[in-house]
């Protein structure tokens, strides 16, 4: 073992138990970017991100103002020469409900066996604390890094990073970089150590049908007027058919199909689909005909309803016709589908086939482009060589169907490769009751990034 993997192994042995109260701290921190009422902990959370930065031998540690909840940046930039990396990650987290469902506190960090349990374990806290120790790691054993690093930690990308874009292009002196580097994706299916290719956009929408003022009998005007609850059923209903096709029309005009390769490389994946079932726990996967259950979740545009609400929803029965009635609508993007096409699309459709007798309206709540990164980029070669060195085998190319909304944006307005180089489990339970980190992904991703930086330097190759 060289000496500066010695060097590293023995910094993280002795720093192993600061290490996790440093996690377990930030894990405390109930950073919901959703919710108004959390405003000050995402802002807590930027502070002890700029403190963790700055006592982890970073510089120009800084929270700084977007407009919403704020994003932190921090370098090192003492490598002449050598290419210089900008990593990403998300300190923000998604709400916690249905609360009763967590084994634990969401925001009391508990262990069980190798997992960490808390909101933001894995999405995206574990991870961005992953590039914390890395980076002290690398400072306390050599005084100084392979290359040059600029860090960009924001907390608004669970509510679709609605102020990123603009403070990126108001940054972008202090932003050049020649990679960027992203936290926020995992392995494949059965913990397989993976490099993300693919990422689907985002297009999130909200429909409310309004009808009285107040709700009214439905005995006395039930066959006599429109009912809400029922218009949007109609209007949900006519929005993806039974063979899992969306009917907005010009839905599918700007979809690049799958080629060959493409779906040779889905097909190539050692995927257990039967596993995935178990793991899931339902009866059967359902979805667009004509596509496999990979192509449909990395590569092929979805429509989904994320929530419904309206009437009565109490115990027993309550005879009304509600006055008006709500669904949160999302469909998830692939390449060349353009999130603002698809919200006039919807919206266009809507108002078309809505019921007469109530007013249907349908606002864009937050949008992201997909994004795709070539699998022979010099960084993304960097990141299956550091991977292959710390888990012992190599990774499998995948695309996702989630969605980064910034990687679009670091490719369009910083002009800037995106390597989405990510630790955590596929059953992790993000945006679940009881979401945990695997600790043994944890460790091993901090030796990956550590590992990562000599990559690119050139001193392993
Ligand atoms: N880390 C996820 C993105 C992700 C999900 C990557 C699954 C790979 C697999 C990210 O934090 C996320 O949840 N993004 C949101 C974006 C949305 C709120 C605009 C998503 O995909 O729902
Ligand atoms: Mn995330
Ligand atoms: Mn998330």
């Amino acid at each position: 073992m060289p000496d500066r993997d010695a060097a590293l192994e023995a910094h993280l042995a002795e720093t192993r138990e600061a290490r996790y109260a440093s996690y377990f701290s930030f894990l405390r921190i109930p950073s919901i970017s959703a919710l108004p009422d959390h405003a000050t902990d995402c802002r807590a959370a930027a502070g002890w991100l700029a403190a963790a930065l700055t006592s982890a031998g970073l510089e120009h540690a800084e929270v700084c103002e977007t407009g919403g909840h704020p994003v932190v940046y921090a370098d090192w930039l003492h490598a002449p020469g050598a290419p210089t990396v900008l990593v990403y990650g998300h300190y923000d987290v998604q709400p916690v409900d249905p609360l009763e469902l967590w084994t634990s506190p969401p925001f009391e960090p508990a262990t069980d066996g190798d997992r960490l349990l808390a909101r933001g374990a894995a999405d995206d806290k574990g991870q961005v604390h992953a590039h914390l120790m890395a980076a002290a790691a690398v400072l306390a054993t050599r005084g100084e890094f392979p290359i040059n690093v600029r860090y960009l930690f924001e907390g608004e990308e669970e509510s679709s990073s609605v102020n990123l874009a603009r403070w990126l292009a108001a940054n972008r002196e202090r932003l050049t970089a020649d990679v960027v580097v992203v936290s926020d994706t995992g392995f494949f299916e059965g913990n397989v150590p993976a490099i993300t290719l693919g990422l689907r956009g985002i297009m999130y929408a909200q429909i409310d049908v309004v009808g009285a003022e107040v709700d009214l009998h439905s005995g006395s005007f039930g066959g006599v007027v429109q009912n809400p609850a029922n218009a949007l059923a109609q209007i949900i209903v006519a929005l993806k058919g039974p063979d899992g096709r969306i009917r907005i029309p010009g839905f599918y005009d700007d979809v690049v199909p799958l080629s060959e390769a493409d779906r040779a490389d889905f097909a190539a994946l050692p995927f257990d689909e039967e596993a995935y079932l178990r793991r899931v726990g339902l009866p059967s996967l359902v979805g667009e005909v004509g596509y496999t259950t990979l192509e449909r979740r990395g590569g092929r545009p979805t429509l989904d309803v994320n929530g419904i609400w309206g009437g009565f929803t109490g115990a027993g029965s309550k005879t009304i016709i509600p006055a008006h009635a709500h669904a949160k609508v999302s469909c998830r993007l692939v390449v060349d589908q353009d999130p603002a096409r698809i919200f006039e699309g919807l919206r266009t459709y809507v108002e078309q086939i809505a019921p007469p007798g109530v007013t249907t309206t349908v606002r864009l709540l937050g949008d992201g482009r997909p994004s795709q990164t070539p699998k022979d980029h010099p960084a993304t070669q960097a990141a299956a060589r550091a991977l292959e060195a710390t888990f012992g085998r190599p990774p499998v190319y995948i695309r996702e169907g989630g969605s980064i909304p910034v990687v679009a944006s670091f490719e369009t307005i910083l002009g800037l490769p995106v390597v989405l180089l990510g630790f955590v489990q596929p059953d992790d339970h993000a945006h679940a009751p009881n979401e945990w980190m695997d600790l043994n992904n944890y460790e091993t991703g901090i030796r990956t990034i550590v590992r990562m930086w000599d990559e690119l330097a050139g001193v392993r190759t």
